[in-house]
C-alpha cells in the first residue's frame, strides 16, 4: 500500500510568524494521523525557520506512525538526528535564501559528506533517504552509498504543463524503476497536489508520497483531518490494482 506522509512545517511556519506557542505541530501531527497519515515529516532547518529543536523532541515521543526527518549534511543538526531517533531521515540540499527545497541533492558532486551522513544516521538505528532530482547517475551514487530510499523530486513534474509533464512523469517513471532495480525503496514528493498527485501515485512500486503544501493550505479551509483524508482519496483514486 502507498503511504503518505505529511510534512507539517507550514505549521511551525505559521507560528513562527508570530514567535508564540500556537498553531503547534504536535497537534498538527495528532490530527494528520486522525486523518490517516502513514508517517509525519518535518524538516529541521539549520536556520530553524519553522519546526524547532522541541518539536522534534515531543513528535519523537508522540507520534505513532513513522516519523520522517528531512535534514542537510549539516553536523550539528546530523547529531540532534542521532540522539532523537526519527524512524527514518531524508537527506536534503538545504540554502539559506530558498523558499523551500529547490532540487534534488547533489549526490554525486557531494559525494563524501552524503557518504559520511548516511554512514552516521544508520549507525544510530535511522532508515536513510536521499532525495533526488530523477537523474540515473544521482541514483546509482546513492545505492553506492547504501541508501534504503530515494525521494525523488517531484517538483519539475509539478511545475511542468501539457506535454512537458508527461516528460517530467517519463523521467520519475525511469529513474523509479532504477532506484527498485538497485534495490531500494522509492518514494517521491514536492509540489504534488489534489490535481497532480494521481499519474504520480500510479507509480509502480512507489511506496511513499511525502507532501505538505497543499495539505496544510487545504487543511486553514477545511480543517488538517478532513485534508489528510481526502489526500488519501485522491491517491487511492489513482493508484492502480495491485
Ligand atoms: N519532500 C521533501 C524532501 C521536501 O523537502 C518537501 C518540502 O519540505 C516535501 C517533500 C513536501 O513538499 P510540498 O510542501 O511542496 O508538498
Amino acid at each position: 500500500m502507498l503511504q503518505l506522509g505529511v510534512n507539517i512545517d507550514h505549521v511551525a511556519t505559521l507560528r513562527q510568524a508570530r514567535k508564540t506557542y500556537e498553531p503547534d505541530p504536535v497537534w498538527a501531527a495528532a490530527l494528520a494521523e486522525l486523518g490517516g497519515a502513514d508517517g509525519i515529516t518535518v524538516h529541521l532547518r539549520e536556520d530553524r525557520r519553522h519546526i524547532q529543536d522541541r518539536d522534534f523532541r515531543v513528535l519523537r515521543q508522540t507520534v505513532t506512525v513513522k516519523l520522517n526527518l528531512e535534514l542537510a549534511c549539516n553536523q550539528e543538526v546530523l547529531d540532534i538526528a542521532c540522539e532523537v531517533r526519527p524512524d527514518q531521515a531524508t537527506v536534503v540540499p538545504e540554502r539559506r535564501e530558498e523558499v523551500t527545497t529547490e532540487g534534488g541533492l547533489d549526490a554525486v558532486g557531494q559525494r563524501e559528506a552524503v557518504a559520511r551522513a548516511v554512514r552516521q544516521l544508520q549507525a544510530a538505528g535511522i532508515a536513510v533517504s536521499l532525495f533526488l532530482d530523477p537523474v540515473i547517475e544521482q541514483v546509482e551514487l546513492a545505492a553506492e552509498v547504501g541508501a534504503e530510499a530515494v525521494e525523488l523530486h517531484t517538483g519539475q513534474y509539478s511545475l511542468a504543463r501539457g506535454a512537458q509533464q508527461q516528460e517530467e512523469l517519463a523521467k520519475l517513471v525511469a529513474a523509479g524503476r532504477r532506484i527498485r532495480a538497485l534495490g531500494m525503496a522509492l518514494h517521491a514528493g514536492h509540489g504534488l497536489n489534489y490535481q497532480n498527485v494521481r499519474p504520480v501515485a500510479q507509480i509502480a512500486e512507489l511506496h511513499e508520497l511525502n507532501i505538505g503544501h497543499s495539505i496544510i493550505a487545504r487543511a486553514v479551509l477545511v480543517g488538517l483531518e478532513r485534508a489528510v483524508r481526502e489526500m488519501k482519496q485522491a491517491i487511492a483514486d489513482g493508484a492502480p490494482c495491485r
